[in-house]
């Protein structure tokens, strides 16, 4: 499918919880999240509802976000439904990692293809500062357990404060090389006032070359990450709600205000 400004839209990330096992420092509250009511969450029937009827449009793309994807119950069987509809050509998903241990080898079995996993710092306790809970020797497991699994191509997100040269983040850099991981430089976006950046390495962050849309875990089809439309696939019906994301998909955008990472995955 094409938006108006011809651009081949053909990428579909799907958020599939907004809950999630870590509370980083950058992305969520410490305490206070107002989380959604469960049957606000889309059923996978629902889920598999709207990846149907966009792969006949033309995605071929996939990707499960969170939230933490790992924490939603049976996301291995979600997986393997989608990893079996026809026209599902690159499927990956973003993690922390921390459930990967145990979830990297099940998920690749079930079809997963590609694996983006978290991870702005190899010190341990700033890791548990960022995180506010996290053990990072769980997501180095995680990541071992990727390997081993087959998930490829494995791609650390790094979140950096204003470069690539913070210490942290060379770190972080280093590592990846050591173990033949690619790195993404993600710039802390400040997402009280709104402000985002582009990610270095990274395909997306292009308006012109944008390609994709969002499916929140309450059922709304967003257009752009940076702006508020919003199309809600339990009012609309799912082909009405795909066709007005890709009808409305702005030039570009510039920024959103209702929108918690958590909620949309990034
Ligand atoms: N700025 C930049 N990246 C963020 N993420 C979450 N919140 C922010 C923020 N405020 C990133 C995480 C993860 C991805 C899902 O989103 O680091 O890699
Ligand atoms: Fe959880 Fe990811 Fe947000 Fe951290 S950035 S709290 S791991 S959703």
């Amino acid at each position: 499918m094409f938006d108006k400004y011809n651009r081949r839209i053909n990428y579909l990330r799907i958020s599939v919880t907004d809950r999630c096992n870590l509370r980083c420092v950058y992305c969520m509250p410490a305490e206070g999240i107002q989380l959604m009511q469960h049957d606000e969450i889309l059923s996978f029937d629902e889920i598999l509802e709207v990846v149907n009827a966009a792969v006949e449009q033309g995605i071929d793309k996939i990707r499960i976000t969170g939230g933490e994807p790992l924490v939603r119950r049976g996301i291995v069987d979600l997986v393997r439904m989608i990893g079996q509809i026809k026209g599902v050509k690159d499927f990956g998903m973003t993690t922390n990692g921390i459930y990967l241990d145990k979830f990297a080898k099940p998920l690749f079995d079930a079809g997963l293809q590609r694996i983006n996993v978290s991870l702005d710092t190899m010190n341990p306790e700033k890791y548990k500062a960022l995180t506010r809970l996290g053990d990072i020797n769980m997501v180095l497991n995680g990541i071992d357990a990727a390997k081993k699994a087959g998930l490829d191509p494995i791609k650390i997100n790094c979140v950096i404060k204003e470069s690539s040269k913070e210490k942290d983040a060379q770190e972080v850099s280093e590592f990846c090389i050591k173990n033949d991981l690619k790195i993404r430089f993600i710039r802390e976006m400040d997402l009280e006032k709104g402000q985002f950046w582009k990610v270095q390495g990274g395909e997306g962050g292009s308006c012109q070359i944008c390609n994709r849309l969002r499916l929140t875990s309450n059922g709304k089809i967003k257009p752009c990450l940076f702006s508020d439309l919003e199309y809600d696939v339990r009012e609309l019906g799912v082909k009405q709600a795909l066709n007005l994301a890709l009808g409305n998909k702005p030039k570009s955008g510039t920024q959103s205000l209702i929108n918690k990472f958590s909620n949309i995955g990034g």
